[in-house]
């Protein structure tokens, strides 16, 4: 599983809580954040390199892109990557979109996100292919991950900055919000106390844990329910800080970070 950050923690998280069983090896490119507002064709490249790094050196069994914005530009490029080693990928933007499309009683969707994410168009194209016809309001939060990141994900600059964001999700009287980026559901609380209790909110986790049951078992390749499996961090940037955030975000133990170049496999520790 890999992210830009400490922000696809939030998606590990359910996939440790829904898939005890199952080993996992979470890569944060730390020292490549944010994406949201980086150049497309350097993060494609970005994504190979993290592809082959987790398969040919790491030797995984599914991929999962626990990043919108890394789903959104190099989703492609990662099947790419899998499809050599005989390895499926899990991304996040279409299980929340099946998701959000079944559950809006008034079709109005709202999707948030990070500039790269919306300017895709990977979310509007995804809820299009739901067979129902729906409005959808995207709206481009530049700033809300990076102030996540880095600040305290509880202050009043992050409220008037939600505030401001949800003010075009309001006005279009949206019933279902996904939360386009794995930052967002720490300030899940702060968005649903905006945009008012009756809007659902559709973050990654869940719908990623579910699509990785359901490709484990499809394929064969889904572990004994019974014990325990393992879990462990790479990370990009300074070990440290991801240590110190990361607990925040997977809101369990972290244990042993190791710092990771992404080059080649073979640095794979
Ligand atoms: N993980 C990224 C995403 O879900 C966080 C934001 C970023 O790196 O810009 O889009």
């Amino acid at each position: 599983m890999f992210d830009s950050g400490v922000g696809g923690l939030t998606v590990l998280h359910e996939c440790l809580v829904s898939l005890p069983e199952e080993d996992f090896v979470y890569l944060g490119d730390t020292a490549m954040f944010p994406y949201g507002t980086r150049d497309p064709v350097e993060l494609r490249e970005r994504i190979r390199g993290i592809a082959e790094l987790l398969l040919g050196g790491g030797g995984a069994k599914l991929l999962v892109i626990a990043c919108n914005t890394a789903t959104s530009i190099g989703e492609d490029v990662a099947r790419e990557a899998s499809a050599e080693h005989g390895v499926e990928v899990v991304p996040v933007v279409e299980p929340q979109a099946e998701i959000a499309a079944a559950i809006t009683d008034n079709g109005r969707v709202g999707v948030l996100a990070t500039p790269n994410t919306v300017e895709s168009g990977a979310y509007r194209r995804s809820l299009e292919e739901q067979g129902r016809s729906l409005e959808v309001t995207e709206v481009e939060a530049p700033d809300l991950a990076p102030f996540i990141q880095t600040g305290s994900p509880f202050d009043e600059g992050v409220l008037e900055m939600a505030r401001a964001y949800c003010a075009p999700l309001k006005r279009a009287d949206v019933d279902t919000l996904i939360l386009g980026c794995t930052h967002y559901p720490l300030v899940a609380p702060m968005l649903q106390r905006i945009l008012g209790r009756d809007v659902r909110l559709v973050s990654g986790g869940h719908a990623v844990a579910a699509a990785v049951q359901r490709t484990l078992l499809r394929q064969g390749l889904a572990r004994e329910p019974d014990g325990e499996g393992a879990y462990r961090f790479l990370c990009t940037g300074d070990v440290d800080s991801f240590r110190e955030l990361g607990t925040r975000f997977l809101q369990m133990p972290l244990g042993k970070v190791e710092r990771i170049e992404v080059q080649d496999a073979a640095d794979y520790p």
